[in-house]
């Protein structure tokens, strides 16, 4: 198939990716000159195993544009642009006016909005484009984008046109994984109900991890360990930790929760899970000043871990980058090392060129990402409190671990 992918960012790339080493033709578009003929070079724009493997083996099934026109004999489009959240409410007009650009080069493409959308957004575009349009939400995380697109949980497709639902279907046969076809509505609304929930777990467990702390002989891992084995609950999305940031889960539940109240609904679990989480930056910053023995002003803090996550460059709503504004406010001296990040977007932070400098140059160390590679920090620290925000250091010494009462 002639398969278009408008927006190549970290879902755009990876599913293009995958879609041309299934044997697709793949025309890839996005606004930027420089990022399109880099691709079309093999070299890709960001950080995701197997990404550049896939592109330099599939390279031939590829082309790179920043002109809509090169749509025009696509029987298939992806709509993978961003859809922000401003102001508490989502942004539409990344996907309103990529569509318009798709409509005024090919109408009879099948427009497939993979993009997280309100319900109700794939009806409006199909009346504005005159086009056929499914909605096919992905659930791929980053950092194991190509596994999770490649061999995903399920495909959510919904159509109200059986043969334009079908060839969506067909395009993603080859995952075997089990398909609901549905309506536009329900697909949408499934994309945020499945990020709000996970969102919800995550802030579940926070919760649970505070009791703990209060609570000697409790711990939050063994905790989530136990609930999890209970094949109703299923142990993923209970790590506790600083909460998730990230490109997704902020935006899209508050999202959710913004159009919840337009319809006249309260989310109360999504509006509780998203408090709890901006929470998670102060609670841990109270156990970074017990261990000081005072406030934070003038203290050298190491803080291991600027991305929102382990397995990817991507800093967008990271909790890390959070907590490292909050300690510079408070006048603490900040050194920030990460594996992958070599610069991070706030001023007057030093940037640590290895992971024992960073902790060699602290009076306190924070673990705020959870880089495997900072399952080892306890070995550099001496005699330094390390606040383990992310339980992956172990439990030696002057290891402080979220979640675990003392
Ligand atoms: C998330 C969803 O997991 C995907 O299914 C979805 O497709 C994607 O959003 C999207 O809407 O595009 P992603 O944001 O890439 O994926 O990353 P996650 O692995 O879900 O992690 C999100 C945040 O939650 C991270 O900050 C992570 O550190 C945190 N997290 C995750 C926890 O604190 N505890 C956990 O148990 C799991």
């Amino acid at each position: 198939m002639r398969i278009g992918v408008v927006g190549l960012g970290y879902v755009g790339i990876v599913t293009a990716v995958v879609l041309a080493d299934h044997g697709n033709h793949v025309i890839g578009i996005n606004r930027n000159r420089q990022k399109s003929e880099q691709l079309a070079k093999g070299i890709p724009p960001l950080h995701e195993p197997q990404l550049k493997e896939l592109l330099n083996k599939n390279l031939r099934n590829f082309t790179f544009s920043t002109d809509y026109e090169s749509l025009k004999d696509a029987e298939m489009v992806f709509l993978i642009v961003p859809t922000p959240t401003v102001k508490g409410k989502i942004d539409l007009s990344y996907i309103t006016e990529a569509s318009m650009k798709v409509s005024e080069v090919n109408k009879n493409a099948i427009l497939v909005i993979k993009s997280t959308v309100v319900p109700g957004t794939a009806k409006m575009i199909a009346g504005r484009t005159g086009m056929v349009v499914v909605s096919n939400p992905e659930f791929t995380k980053e950092g194991s984008g190509v596994d999770d697109t490649a061999h995903p949980n399920r495909i959510i497709i919904g159509a109200s046109d059986k043969q334009a639902g079908d060839a969506v279907e067909s395009v993603w046969a080859f995952t075997k994984a089990p398909v609901l076809r549905t309506n536009n509505e329900n697909a949408e609304l499934i994309k945020y109900a499945s990020n709000s929930f996970l969102a919800a777990k995550i802030s579940f467990i926070n919760e649970i991890a505070n009791l703990c702390e209060k609570l000697p002989g409790c711990d939050v891992e063994v905790v989530a360990k136990g609930m999890g084995l209970d094949e109703r609950i299923a142990p993923y999305f209970l790590k506790a930790g600083l909460g998730f940031g990230g490109s997704c889960f902020p935006k899209d539940t508050k999202a959710l929760a913004s159009f919840a109240k337009e319809k006249g609904e309260r989310m109360s679990i999504v509006e509780a899970a998203i408090k709890v989480n901006s929470n998670r930056i102060d609670h841990v910053i109270a156990q970074a000043k017990e261990a000081a023995g005072r406030d934070l002003s003038g203290i050298r803090v190491g803080v291991l871990g600027a991305t929102f996550k382990e397995g990817t460059d991507d800093l967008r709503e990271s909790q890390a980058l959070k907590l490292i504004q909050k300690l510079k406010k408070m006048g603490a001296a900040v050194t920030v090392y990460d594996p992958i990040t070599k610069a991070i977007p706030i001023k007057g932070v030093g940037m640590a060129e290895t992971k024992e400098k960073c902790i060699e140059g602290s009076d306190i160390v924070i673990v705020a990402t959870e880089w495997k590679d900072f399952s080892d920090a306890g070995k550099y620290a001496g005699s330094r409190p390390i606040i383990d925000a992310r339980r992956i250091a172990g439990q030696s010494g002057n290891i402080r671990s979220v979640g675990l009462g003392k």
